[in-house]
């Protein structure tokens, strides 16, 4: 199967060789064409270049992109898309004058969660799950990761794991799992912190491993849920089962996890609404990947991630949704990208930088998704028609996009 695409008026982040990741003053610049096409083979990228020079006669099926902007699909590397029902409750109680912090010390929060998770069945959730996936896949998303860590129990973890990987063979789509079993410490064991970093380091650890459920481990290392020895105990741990930390710290308060993150080669750290100069300085030649997820700040009311002060100091950044039910009932990357230029003073290059070739580092896609290169994965989002790619992250709120293609194919 062949598809051109043609009169691509901007056809955004092409990389002849692929990088895998973009840092600092680099991030100002997204590589384009104008007046393009592309041609992809199957579910991959066959070649591209300026209309003048095309020489491809005729494909299966041909897109006319008169005036519309072609780019790769949203890479988005922090998710809990698997959850069951929702938290709308916990909203209207913020709303009312609870914070977030009374609503968790209420039994509230992820252990809601939790509860409604455990009490529904594989299939349903399944269901609820696969009808959130669907729904991004429609905003731009074309890769995705998802944690586990609304379980918080062995049975109830791998159940959401499953449903991650189910929903990878129906959809085949490029989903990464990550093992967050320390997400909170269950009410079971509030005066037994250790007894639960045991049972998930003894006994959900290598059971995820054993069925092969995630490539990655997280924990929300937080005041309040767990400490950097719990954090440090967990990635030693997970070291000899080759799950790779991508890890939840400075959400709320900065304490070392992000240098600790660092020492045991965390892929990435994420959320850094809180983030001090020891904190940059540890990423400073790193192959950690800091990522900023302002959904997340704008649901909550808390601070965004100073995304200026990492880029200014030489380092990459990347944007995800983190779509879960209590803090981030949203998973549209469109938004985020609107917001991280809004809000986080971002431009136009670098949040789309940072939500694409950024984002697939962030998952370790970046051989495969990301930018627009001989071999990578056919994923596409074609916009509406629009005046530039300005307009994508100006228009917030705004639907641009007109089709998104997967595997080579418009969903
Ligand atoms: O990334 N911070 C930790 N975990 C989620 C939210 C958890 C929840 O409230 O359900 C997050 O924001
Ligand atoms: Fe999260």
């Amino acid at each position: 199967m062949t598809t051109l695409l043609i009169n691509i008026k901007q056809l955004l982040q092409v990389r002849e060789t692929n990088v895998s990741k973009v840092s600092g003053a680099d991030m100002k610049q997204l590589p384009m064409l104008e007046n393009a096409y592309v041609y992809l083979v199957d579910d991959k990228i066959a070649s591209f270049g300026l209309m003048a020079d095309i020489e491809i006669a005729s494909a299966d099926t041909i897109i006319d992109c008169t005036n519309k902007v072609v780019l790769p699909t949203w890479c988005d590397s922090h998710t809990h898309l698997v959850y069951a029902g929702n938290r709308a409750q916990e909203f209207v109680d913020r709303i009312n004058g609870l914070s977030y912090e009374e609503i968790a010390n209420r039994g509230g929060g992820i252990l809601n969660s939790a509860k409604k998770l455990q009490e529904t069945s594989e299939d349903a959730l399944f269901e609820q799950s696969a009808t959130r996936l669907e729904n991004v896949m429609h905003m731009g998303i074309g890769a995705i990761e998802i944690k586990s860590g609304y379980g918080l129990t062995t049975e109830a973890e791998l159940k959401m794991l499953r449903v991650a990987k189910r929903l990878k063979e129906i959809y085949n789509f490029p989903i990464k799992t990550t093992f967050l079993g320390a997400h909170a410490v269950p009410a079971n064991f509030k005066e037994n912190q250790d007894g639960y970093m045991d049972l998930v380091i003894n006994e959900m650890l290598p059971k995820v491993a054993e069925e092969n459920l995630a490539e990655y481990v997280d924990i929300f290392c937080e005041k309040g849920y767990f400490t950097l020895e719990d954090t440090e105990r967990l990635l030693q741990a997970a070291q000899q089962y080759k799950l790779i930390p991508k890890i939840h710290v400075n959400q709320f308060n900065a304490f070392g996890g992000v240098a600790l993150g660092v020492q045991y080669n965390a892929l990435s750290v994420d959320h850094l609404e809180e983030l001090n100069d020891e904190d940059i300085q540890a990423l400073q030649g790193s192959n950690t990947m800091p990522v900023a997820l302002p959904s997340c700040s704008y649901f909550l009311s808390i601070p965004y991630t100073p995304a200026r002060k990492i880029i200014d100091a030489g380092l990459p950044i990347a944007l995800a949704t983190d779509y879960n039910p209590g803090s981030t009932p949203s998973g549209n990357m469109n938004f985020v990208v609107s917001t991280a230029c809004i809000k986080m003073k971002m431009t136009p290059e670098e949040a789309i930088n940072a939500a694409t070739i950024n984002g697939a580092y962030a998952m370790g896609l970046s051989e495969t998704h990301g930018s627009i290169t001989q071999g990578k994965a056919a994923n596409l989002i074609i916009t509406k028609e629009i005046e530039s790619f300005h307009v994508l992250p100006y228009a917030f709120g705004d639907n641009c996009i007109d089709k998104v293609l997967i595997n080579g194919s418009v969903i």
